[in-house]
């Protein structure tokens, strides 16, 4: 999905063409690549209801623009248009292939009213866009392709110029030992059943001198084929600490950790509340929100 990981996915059990012509294909030669990543990693729904929670808890009221930010397939900004009929999504990103595949699947299921209502540019997220929006996202760790805090800074301040003088930037964080351990992959089956598969989540290198960090995402089907590498990240791993200094280099007001909550089992339940103080933990995901 990311510029430097076009055209790299290797398809296993393949063989020759010559060997195969009276082959049935395997299901990764059937598979989508991108539809196996909005299966397996995004939450459209998850994501515009915690925007909305973020943005309500400092302004007490409805947000109705979203700018995404790394768009990719743009599924965030499909589902914030659906949400409701007076909302704007604009979704930015550089990799054609990707916002074209977003059209082909995610937007030719939108209303003609729904379409309406979203804007795509291809184009570097470091451009200023008008009008402004209320909520910026930058989901998925998409920044982290900024690696140093000059290149972060200059993006932080990008974006708090495209949002409104009340709006905020909505961005999420990992982090946790196991993310430092090369080699360390994290797998789920994401589907049962005959078109189900499992996702492969790999911390293939990290750097504790510079903190470079490679990760990538595979995908193994039924029939014992893979997608393998589907999508490969090459980034910085920042740290929560850095990223809220940055944001207050860049002009942000003020700046809130969001954490996952337990249920009293100690299971996780996908609510995110305000934290200061938390509990060191192996993995985990939380969110950074922004006041502009
Ligand atoms: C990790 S994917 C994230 C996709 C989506 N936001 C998600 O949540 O799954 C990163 C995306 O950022 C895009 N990208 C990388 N650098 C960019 C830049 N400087 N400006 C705009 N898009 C960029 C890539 O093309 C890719 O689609």
């Amino acid at each position: 999905m990311i510029s430097n990981m076009k055209n790299k996915a290797d398809i296993s059990t393949m063989g020759t063409p010559s060997t195969r012509i009276n082959e049935k294909k395997t299901l990764a030669e059937k598979a989508d690549k991108f539809r196996c990543y909005q299966k397996s990693v995004q939450s459209p729904d998850h994501e515009v209801e915690f925007f909305e929670q973020a943005f309500r808890d400092i302004y007490q009221r409805k947000p109705y623009s979203l700018r995404e930010d790394f768009c990719g397939t743009f599924a965030v900004c499909c589902k914030w248009v659906k949400s409701d009929s007076e909302r704007t999504a604009l979704g930015v990103d550089l990799c054609s292939e990707t916002l074209e595949w977003g059209r082909a699947n995610n937007l030719v299921k939108l209303s003609e009213a729904q379409k309406k209502r979203v804007r795509l540019l291809k184009q570097d997220v470091r451009k200023k866009n008008r009008p402004q929006v209320d909520v910026l996202a930058a989901q998925n760790f998409s920044f982290w392709i900024f690696k140093t805090r000059s290149e972060v800074i200059e993006y932080f301040k990008m974006a708090r110029a495209n949002i409104k003088a009340d709006g905020i930037m909505v961005m999420d964080m990992m982090g946790g030992g196991d993310c430092q351990i090369e080699g360390h992959v994290d797998k789920r089956v994401v589907k049962k059943g005959k078109r189900g598969f499992r996702y492969y989540w790999k911390q293939d290198s990290y750097n504790p001198i510079n903190h470079d960090a490679s990760f990538s995402i595979s995908f193994k089907f039924k029939d014992g084929s893979r997608i393998n590498r589907a999508f490969e990240y090459h980034w910085r791993f920042w740290s929560i600490a850095e990223v809220r200094e940055m944001l207050a280099e860049a002009g942000f007001k003020e700046s809130y950790v969001y954490w996952e909550t337990e249920d009293e089992d100690g299971e996780d339940t996908g609510k995110f509340e305000r934290r200061d103080l938390v509990p060191s933990a192996p993995c985990w995901i939380s969110y950074i929100v922004a006041v502009r």
